[in-house]
């Protein structure tokens, strides 16, 4: 009988999530019913908006609060270890919305995909540049953010999973691009490594108001905004005309007990911008075509694709952590 280890939600965070929050159990896999199918997971994506579905009364339209003593939801990879479902064949290699675990049972709901990786690239891409990171960065950047040339576009959240490819994403377009992190470590990186063209160390004296206003004096084009917070309403008095604000996420309040709100709404008005909110999930059906551009970025040295992988299923929930309070550069994988 095979054992399967889970990392449970075992109690309710107090604002700061700490790995004392999870804990680590088994259990026998059970049979499979038909149309599920049993995936050996290789890869567990960790992504910080999960962390909004771990607090009490987080339910909403697109999840519900995940449920304490139940394994952390959580984007997976894997192989197809047996099946009673036609569509998933043993041997399929699949991407979904299962759990922290090492072996799943699914049944081809939840975003479940089968992927074909080719030869050359690593297969833990497939759960970074080439999975939900990279289609959160595609379809935010090019859909909602319509990048032209000419454009000056600033990126929160830089150094991570998302901000670390949409910085990339717009200099193969040509724009000037600008990344916010939080210390002058981690921005020197987004300068040698990801070529940002300039970066903003927002815990530094005058932070986001005073960087934006000595690096972009014209204002910006378009805001990538992984934090939202203060930081977006900052952001909002530095528009230029016909700004788009891409909401891709609200890390600052996933952890913050009040929710800071934001008063410079009229910039929108006054620069005729557009804010957008989006889920990566939304383009499930043209992930194929995200895929091919990203993978030829990747092969032609366009697009690096930093990891931070932590090994084992018993180093998810402080890998997580980590990852929430910055400890990451790029995309945060465990390995199992
Ligand atoms: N809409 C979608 O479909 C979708 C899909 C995936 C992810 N997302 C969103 O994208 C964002 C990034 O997610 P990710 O998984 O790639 O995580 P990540 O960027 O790899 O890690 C989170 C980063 O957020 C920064 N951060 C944490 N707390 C912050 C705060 N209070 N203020 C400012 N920055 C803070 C930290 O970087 P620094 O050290 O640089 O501050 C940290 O490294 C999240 O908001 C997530 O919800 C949205």
């Amino acid at each position: 009988m095979t054992a399967v280890k889970h990392i449970v939600l075992k109690k309710r965070p107090a604002l700061q999530l700490t790995a004392d929050d999870f804990e680590l159990t088994t259990s026998t896999l059970r049979e499979l019913k038909d149309g599920e199918f049993l995936i050996r997971n290789s890869f567990l994506s960790l992504d910080a908006g999960f962390r909004q579905w771990m607090n009490e009364g987080a339910s909403d339209n697109y999840l519900q609060a995940m449920p304490l003593g139940q394994p952390v939801q959580s984007i997976v990879l894997g192989v197809v270890e047996s099946s009673k479902n036609p569509a998933y064949p043993t041997g399929a290699c699949v991407m979904g919305r299962t759990s922290w675990e090492t072996h799943s049972i699914a049944d081809g709901s939840d975003l479940m995909t089968i992927i074909e990786p080719e030869k050359d690239i690593p297969l833990e891409e497939y759960l970074a540049a080439l999975g939900p990171s990279g289609m959160t960065a595609y379809f935010g950047l090019f859909d909602i953010g319509q990048p032209k040339p000419e454009d000056t576009i600033l990126v929160s959240a830089a150094a991570g999973g998302v901000g670390s490819l949409v910085g990339q994403m717009a200099k193969t377009v040509g724009c000037t691009t600008i990344g916010i992190s939080s210390s002058n470590e981690k921005c020197q990186w987004l300068q040698e490594s990801l070529h940002y063209d300039h970066v903003i160390n927002y815990r530094a004296p005058g932070g986001l108001d005073a960087g934006l206003s000595t690096i972009a004096p014209g204002g910006i084009d378009i805001y990538f905004d992984n934090v939202g917070g203060k930081m977006l309403d900052t952001a909002m008095t530095h528009l230029r005309m016909n700004a788009r604000l891409v909401l891709c996420g609200a890390i600052a309040q996933y952890e913050s007990a009040q929710r800071e709100g934001v008063y410079n709404l009229w910039e929108l008005i006054t620069k005729r911008a557009k804010a957008e909110g989006f889920m990566f999930s939304d383009y499930v059906d043209r992930y194929g075509e995200a895929t091919q551009k990203l993978a030829g970025w990747i092969r032609e040295g366009k697009l690096s694709s930093p990891l931070n992988i932590s090994e084992g299923i018993e180093s998810t929930g402080a890998a997580f952590c980590d990852m929430l309070q910055g400890r990451n550069l790029g995309k945060s994988l465990v390995r199992l």
